[in-house]
């Protein structure tokens, strides 16, 4: 039986529609399958995360990420099918690289990078760009040119200048309640800071805001030392001991970037065995568990609190809706803090005395 001209074309065009129609489902496929779509919906409905950190030892991250996971806990239990996948970059900004393109491939629809360098964030952000997964950096701030690069970029954090600002105004208001913090009476204060990791924002601006704090509102500096003890306890026991050993009861002020790195100087005076009323006054920044009993042991006389759970809830909140392809303008945040430029969420300080503290650790 042979096929009519008219029967040859109608078969031709039902062919080619049927050709089209198998094209539009499979691009639209394509389209929900794993973090490649617009949305950033996984196909099967579910969210996934990815965290990396710089060093999954670090106190204060560890609180945050503790802070986290209770949030995305509160999630499942709305019945959201969501799975968080974390990893340490040990200090490594490659294996962190690597760590990143894995997670990429493993269908993450939205990555949260601590980075290890923030000045190296170009590799993570090329990866992001060409897989389409947006990228929430967090704590470790990269410079806004680089934030700049792809609109899925976000930086959840803190203003570091407020943080130094914070802690200058305490260490000052203290000075001036307790004359007797001059040992010596020389009319100058004898202080020593400890610095955080060199080229962490946290540790360039906060050193330089809480001592020119102190100077603007009238106090007589006179710095008798510094060290560099990388944001860790143990280093700073070691480096404080021996700024004892060469200033023997001199230090009258500790200015440490962070309380583990205070409570290193702590642990320093308690191993030399040095009476506390000798102690210089000591302050930190963060209010991380122990850096907050600390102060209410008036052993450290005040903290500024980095508000890791707002920058838990913030992370989540912004991580979860991008992975669902949510507005970003009505986030669960908390108080008044909204995403900036469509990029930044900075959380606020705040000063912590021992009342203060105390109030914290009982909630
Ligand atoms: C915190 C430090 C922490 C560092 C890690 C800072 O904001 O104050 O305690 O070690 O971030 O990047």
């Amino acid at each position: 039986m042979s096929i009519s001209d008219k029967e040859n074309k109608m078969i031709i065009r039902i062919t080619r529609r049927a050709a089209v129609l198998l094209f539009a489902v499979l691009f639209a496929a394509a389209l929900m399958t794993g973090c490649g779509s617009d949305s950033g919906q996984r196909r099967d409905g579910s969210v996934r995360i990815g965290v990396t950190l710089y060093d999954q030892y670090d106190t204060f991250l560890s609180e945050l990420m503790n802070s986290f996971n209770g949030y995305v806990d509160a999630r499942k239990a709305e019945g959201v099918d969501i799975v968080t996948v974390r990893q340490d970059a040990a200090g490594s900004q490659s294996l962190q690289n690597d760590e990143v393109a894995e997670m990429i491939e493993n269908g993450c629809s939205v990555i949260c990078v601590n980075l290890v360098d923030r000045t190296e964030p170009t590799p993570i952000i090329d990866m992001a760009r060409k897989n389409d997964v947006p990228i929430i950096f967090f704590n470790r701030e990269l410079v806004e040119e680089d934030l700049m690069q792809w609109d899925r970029l976000y930086y959840v954090g803190a203003d570091a200048f407020q943080s130094g600002i914070l802690q200058g105004e305490m260490a000052t208001e203290y000075c001036k309640a307790h004359p007797e913090a001059d040992k010596n009476g020389d009319g100058s204060i004898q202080y020593v800071v400890l610095e955080g990791e060199a080229g962490h924002q946290d540790a360039i601006i906060r050193t330089e805001y809480s001592v020119d704090t102190m100077i603007q509102k009238g106090i007589i500096l006179d710095k008798v030392g510094y060290a560099i003890a990388n944001w860790n306890r143990v280093q700073a026991r070691s480096k404080m001991e021996q700024l004892i050993d060469s200033s023997g009861t001199g230090i009258e002020l500790v200015l440490a970037n962070n309380d583990d790195m205070a409570m290193g100087a702590i642990e320093a005076y308690e191993g030399r065995e040095i009476p506390q009323e000798e102690w210089p006054v000591i302050f930190g920044i963060d209010g991380t568990e122990v850096g907050l009993q600390a102060v209410v042991s008036g052993k450290m006389a005040g903290t500024v609190y980095n508000d890791k759970d707002g920058q838990a809830q913030a992370m989540e909140a912004l991580a979860y809706a991008l992975a669902t392809g949510k507005p970003l303008q009505n986030l669960s945040l908390p108080g008044e803090i909204r995403l900036e430029d469509n990029k930044y969420i900075r959380l606020p300080y705040k000063k912590v005395d021992q009342k203060a503290a105390e109030e914290i650790l009982s909630k």
